[in-house]
């Protein structure tokens, strides 16, 4: 829902581009803060999620950590101003060079994927004379139910160290004197809605918790990951999710003991709602057997539909829904790609050349994978306040 200075400020724009809504921003995330905050859980932001700079100061000033999957991450994220104490380093490829740079920046923890990681921060924290912090992400093989290429929790996923190889993880961390073993870091997928899920996943730390505890390791931190999902149906009446629900599982379903911390790292439940594409109609083409509404935003500004036949929903801000005809129409960019289809036969009123389209629920994972595929200009981004 587009209030009407908001649109008038949408007719002056070139298009497409990305609006945030920065104050619903900021109620999710100080809904997510309050929730949060009555468990005394804590909160990483997953950077990769959307790394825009108006959205990264709300994210810094609500004092959420970040969670990070590249040493760009990490250095955007000491620029912006996240304390280097509370990012974490996650990500199943991390080159020398990044492991190097986040030894240096004295970020929290590594979140580390593989017993040949573990050598490796080890090595590079010798030469540096430092000591690492580290948490082994493990795969937990709990089903998210989610789309399978956003699964990463399956021992079939690239992600994370599996349960048979844990003996083998504890033995060398013994032998490893610069590294700190903290914790035990799960992700188990991405856009969940079942709540359940999170419940197994609850199961499984507590399993491998006690199985570190009765070897003797103490660990500071649990870390369960991200993944709660949103409703792409609803962007308007389910603008920000139930935290509380969601937080009450870990707090129900967790067994911590005196001193430990639980983490999450959301992403896509704190920036989804907030954003969405603006696009204008270039051309119309009414056919026998399918009509074409033509954007010219296409999957260089928006990929999630093409890449995962995601629903994304979508209006036409400019005729008014109940005055015109309602059309089905199959709306697609102007890439060279038949894939290049953002849904078919969607029920639109009849559109016409310049009509203004808001593609919803777009601040997840939509300006950050972004492309320059056809030499295609970036889009810019438009705000309904900035925060500087
Ligand atoms: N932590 C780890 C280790 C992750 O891999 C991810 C996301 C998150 C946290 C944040 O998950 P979230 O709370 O946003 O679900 N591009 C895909 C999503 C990929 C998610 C990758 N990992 C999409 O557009 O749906």
């Amino acid at each position: 829902m587009f209030s009407p200075d908001i649109l008038q400020k949408f007719q002056s724009n070139e298009t497409p581009f990305y609006y945030y809504d920065l104050e619903l921003l900021n109620n999710t995330l100080k809904a997510c803060k309050t929730a949060s905050d009555k468990y005394d859980f804590h909160v990483h932001y997953a950077f990769k999620a959307n790394f825009n700079e108006e959205v990264l100061k709300a994210i810094n000033a609500i004092g959420f950590g970040a969670d990070c999957v590249s040493g760009n991450e990490v250095k955007k994220a000491i620029e912006v101003g996240f304390a280097p104490d509370k990012i974490v380093f996650a990500g199943v490829g991390k080159s020398d060079k990044e492991i190097n740079e986040a030894l240096d920046s004295n970020i929290f923890c590594f979140n580390v994927e593989s017993i040949q990681e573990l050598g490796i921060i080890n090595e590079l924290a010798v030469k540096k004379g430092k000591k690492a912090k580290i948490a082994l992400r493990i795969n937990p093989n709990v089903d998210a139910y989610t789309h399978h290429y956003i699964t990463t929790g399956l021992e079939e996923n690239k992600f994370g160290i599996n349960q048979w190889e844990l003996p083998t993880c504890a033995e060398a961390l013994k032998h490893l004197p610069n590294l700190e073993f903290i914790g035990i870091h799960f992700h188990v997928g991405s856009q969940i809605t079942n709540l359940d899920v999170f419940k197994s996943l609850c199961v499984k730390v507590n399993e491998i918790h006690n199985w570190f505890e009765e070897r003797g390791f103490r660990l500071r931190i649990l870390n369960v990951g991200g993944g709660l999902g949103v409703d792409y149906h609803h962007p308007d009446e389910k603008s920000i999710v139930d935290f509380e629900a969601y937080f009450k599982i870990f707090d129900q379903f967790i067994q911590r003991k005196a001193g430990q911390e639980v983490h999450f790292e959301l992403g896509r439940a704190l920036v989804a709602q907030c954003g969405s594409l603006i696009s204008r109609v270039l051309y119309v083409k009414n056919g026998l057997k399918k009509n074409f509404v033509i954007l010219d935003a296409g999957m260089t500004e928006l990929m999630r539909p093409m890449l995962y036949q995601a629903y994304h929903k979508m209006e036409n801000i400019t005729q008014k829904a109940g005055e015109t005809k309602i059309i089905k129409y199959d709306v697609v960019g102007p890439i060279c790609e038949s894939t290049d289809c953002f849904g078919k036969e969607v029920e639109f009123p009849e559109s016409h050349r310049g009509d203004l389209i808001a593609i919803r629920t777009a601040g997840a994972y939509g300006e950050v994978m972004a492309s320059g595929y056809n030499l295609r200009d970036r889009a810019k981004s438009v705000y309904n306040l900035k925060l500087s």
